[in-house]
């Protein structure tokens, strides 16, 4: 049963305790003023009734690292409090990931040097380390949701999202053949939805096909579609230590610079069959985050990435800023902008914060 989540009063969280004061009558000298906004602020009870949004666990995805093997856990260096985890461990926190009412994982394989090609073969490997993930995790802990991330990088050996030609182009049609591949394998194994984070065009449309042809009508498509080329990638790209190799992600992933292009991206993307789409990053693409939920009628998913939350432990561990008040308050803006789902390596934090109350 997932826990009965407890409203969540960002202001309650902010103000010190509450003194009954005594209303003390407007001297003649005050101001005239028809509007006084101060009034819905005056205690908590009318704050509660005026809050205009709230954020609860409901709204959290998770994002998990697995690797190969078995043993302890491996810390993140840049990623204070997340771990590369063996399948075994992984298992046990993705129980506690759901006993606290998180709806959902995302899974990001670790894959060993040796495993890397040029192609990426190893993703649709029906027993590669994320087939096998799905399906541990589907005979334990069914009711989790899981999104499986669509992207050749952490198979590659060169780092990139696509195949790459001779002259270090990225090649669209033949990488969408495997992200194909890719999906299916993963729908076979069991997961819930499929992520492609890799910014080919047209692949949402080819991977729904797929699907839909293979028999797995049921399985989701959560389409990055509004995906940056983006340095707050950097803690993430340790994690799975999948830095390109050579160039960077500029041909494929968005200039920061534009917003009217993620409409066209979010546009396509829904044509071709996505379920739900994503901003990403989040915290400095919040108007393309509000921008995308006035343009569409689906979900909209922001990640607030690996970046973000290392500059928040970072700065956290130094004393200089309260971490809790800082995500309980990052997060709620992201809802503000537009956000009806949040991936985030808060998440677990940010259950337990929120069933603890303000
Ligand atoms: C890979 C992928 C990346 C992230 C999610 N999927 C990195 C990248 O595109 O280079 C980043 C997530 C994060 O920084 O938290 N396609």
């Amino acid at each position: 049963m997932p826990p009965a989540t407890g409203r969540y009063d960002f202001l309650d969280y902010c103000s010190a305790p509450q003194r009954k004061v005594e209303m003390i009558p407007l001297a003649n000298s005050s101001m005239d003023l028809t509007h006084r906004p101060r009034r819905l602020r005056r205690n908590p009870a009318i704050r509660r009734l005026v809050q205009e949004n709230l954020l609860s666990v409901n709204d959290l995805i998770y994002p998990l690292f697995v690797m190969e093997g078995e043993g302890e856990p491996v810390p993140i260096a840049s990623m204070p409090g997340c771990f590369r985890y063996p399948l075994d461990r992984l298992l046990v926190e993705v129980k506690t990931i759901a006993e606290l009412g998180i709806p959902g994982i995302a899974l990001f394989p670790v894959i060993p040097q040796h495993k890397k090609d040029a192609q990426g073969s190893e993703s649709f490997n029906p027993d590669g380390l994320v087939q096998r993930t799905v399906k541990a995790i589907k005979s334990l802990v069914p009711d989790i949701l899981i999104f499986t991330d669509v992207a050749l990088d952490p198979f590659t050996s060169h780092g990139h999202d696509g195949l790459v030609d001779a002259q270090g182009r990225i090649l669209n049609d033949e990488t969408v053949d495997v992200l194909v591949k890719m999906a299916v394998s993963q729908a076979q194994a069991g997961t819930d939805f499929v992520a492609p984070s890799d910014m080919m065009d047209g692949r949402v449309g080819a991977i729904r096909a797929a699907l839909d042809a293979a028999g797995y009508t049921e399985v989701g498509i959560l389409a990055y579609s509004a995906k940056y080329a983006s340095a707050y990638y950097g803690p993430f790209r340790d994690a799975l230590d999948s830095a390109p190799k050579f160039g960077d992600k500029k041909t494929y992933q968005m200039d920061p610079a534009n917003s009217r292009e993620a409409r066209k991206e979010i546009d396509l993307d829904i044509q071709q069959g996505a379920d739900i789409v994503m901003v990403k990053p989040a915290l400095a693409y919040m108007d393309v985050i509000y921008q995308v939920k006035q343009h569409t009628n689906v979900p909209v998913a922001a990640y607030n990435v690996s970046g973000e939350y290392a500059m928040v432990k970072a700065a956290a561990q130094n004393g200089w800023i309260d971490e809790k008040k800082i995500v309980l308050e990052t997060l709620t803006a992201m809802k503000r902008a537009g956000a009806d789902m949040i991936l985030t390596y808060h998440a677990v934090d940010v259950a337990r914060w929120l069933q603890d109350g303000p």
